[in-house]
């Protein structure tokens, strides 16, 4: 059922991450012009971190879901040593799985760390911090080299 879907999955899991950077840059423009200009955290602030959580969520499910469904994955596992020595059986085996791990857990830890400060001021720079951090780990964690729009352009 989910390798039948593979590619259906694999594009919505592809195009999601457009979604995922954008609610990251809206997390971190608020951030940095409520802080500057001394605007209240509430609701705007709440409504940038929900989304951009709901939004690595959304991925984290698509991703696990992509897991099982990979054929590269698949035949990595079927031989994990020799995958190892391979770019793209290791690198979405072991590294982008376990960097975007990372991300998404950044994202929660700081949503909670947003919701435990007391004033706005402690608000925005915990957002930023978090945001900024959870950001970092999956520019770093995508495979830029795969299709930018898959499904929508020809190449
Ligand atoms: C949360 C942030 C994540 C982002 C932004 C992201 C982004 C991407 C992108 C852009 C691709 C390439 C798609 C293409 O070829 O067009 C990809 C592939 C893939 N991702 Fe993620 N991903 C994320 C999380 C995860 C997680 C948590 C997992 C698994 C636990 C995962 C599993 C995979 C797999 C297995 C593939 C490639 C499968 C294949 O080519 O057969 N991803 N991801």
């Amino acid at each position: 059922m989910l390798a039948e879907n593979y590619s259906l999955l694999l594009t919505i899991h592809s195009l999601w991450r457009w979604v995922v950077l954008l609610a990251a840059v809206f997390s971190l423009a608020w951030a940095v012009t409520g802080r500057v200009r001394g605007q209240p955290f509430a609701p705007w602030g709440d409504r940038a971190r929900s989304l951009y959580v709901g939004a690595v969520d959304i991925q984290l499910l698509l991703g696990l879901l992509l897991y099982a469904a990979s054929p590269i994955i698949r035949s990595a596992w079927m031989n994990f040593s020799l995958a190892m020595k391979q770019h793209e059986p290791r690198f979405f085996s072991v590294e982008h799985s376990l960097t975007m791990l990372v991300a998404v857990a950044l994202a929660h830890i700081g949503a909670a760390r947003v919701r435990a400060a007391t004033d706005d001021r402690k608000k925005f720079a915990r957002l930023l911090l978090w945001s900024a951090l959870s950001l970092l780990a999956i520019l770093v964690g995508i495979p830029w080299w795969r299709p930018l729009l898959r499904g929508m352009l020809s190449s």
